[in-house]
């Protein structure tokens, strides 16, 4: 996986030009035919995540890390909510911007680069805070849980999917994976009710993902085949990490 703002803008270049991936994903993870999806949270896990927000219409919804800001806009569409959505790649950002306008959503969704560390918005504006498969790209993961508390209104909700070493000593997990232990570290940064499951249902539908990028013909599309270089070194360690779901509250 990418790490710089640059490595992320050209894997969104990429990305926009291979309907071979999106499909793809949409097919395995069963997602609605128009979400832009650049993760692994399936539709059923949306789902989830859209009960665990509890968002009402004309509340705000920061989608932090949001890429094209697919998981968002669904949200916004659903709950009639606003979307804030924020991402260190210029690229994915101009591309959310222009789906929530594809979408009619643009008077409820705006969007801007900035840090998962920190986003530039106010304390306490928006209603709940979203991070879908991204919170391991904070340095360090705790400064993000922090500014997610910051702009948290007292009551909102964050909530966050990721992967969690399955033993956090295993060397043979990526150290980012490995760092991430959200039952201790959301009490860190302040939160309460914290609730963290594991969701083998999720990390079965990413296997098959793997599996079937595996198997796709990849010819000369980049995208593809950085799906391909992901699976190969997921599919390594695949039953070393736990698929997980977090969810608490501001006090
Ligand atoms: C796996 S993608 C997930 C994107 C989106 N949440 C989704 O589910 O489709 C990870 C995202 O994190 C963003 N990202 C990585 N490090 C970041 C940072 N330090 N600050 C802001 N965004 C970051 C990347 O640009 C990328 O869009």
């Amino acid at each position: 996986m990418t790490r710089t703002p640059a490595e992320f803008d050209r894997w969104y270049a990429d990305r926009v030009e291979s309907p071979v991936a999106d499909e793809l994903v949409r097919r395995v993870l069963g997602l609605p035919p128009d979400l832009q999806s650049t993760s692994l949270l399936t539709g059923a896990g949306l789902d989830q995540v859209v009960a665990a927000l509890g968002l009402r219409a004309g509340q705000v919804l920061l989608d932090l890390a949001c890429g094209r800001g697919g998981y968002g806009l669904e949200i916004a569409r659903r709950t009639g909510c606003r979307v804030v959505g924020l991402d260190f790649s210029r690229v994915a950002i101009d591309h959310a911007q222009l789906r929530a306008q594809t979408l009619g959503l643009a008077d409820r969704a705006g969007f801007r680069v900035g840090e998962l560390t920190r986003t530039g918005l106010g304390p306490a504006s928006v209603d709940a805070v979203l991070v879908v498969d991204s919170i391991q790209f904070a340095e360090p993961t705790l400064d993000a849980l922090l500014e997610c508390r910051r702009v948290l209104r007292p009551g909102g909700r964050v909530v966050v999917t990721c992967w969690e070493a399955a033993d956090a000593g295993d060397e043979r997990v990526s150290p980012r994976l490995r760092q991430l232990d959200l039952r201790r570290q959301l009490p860190r940064a302040g939160f309460v009710d914290v609730e963290v499951t594991d969701e083998p249902a999720w990390h079965l539908a990413e296997q098959t993902l793997w599996q079937e990028a595996l198997a796709v013909d990849a010819g000369e599309d980049p995208a593809v085949r950085s799906m391909q270089e992901e699976a190969r070194r997921v599919l390594a360690t695949f039953d070393r990490m736990r698929r997980v779901l977090a969810r608490a509250s501001h006090p």
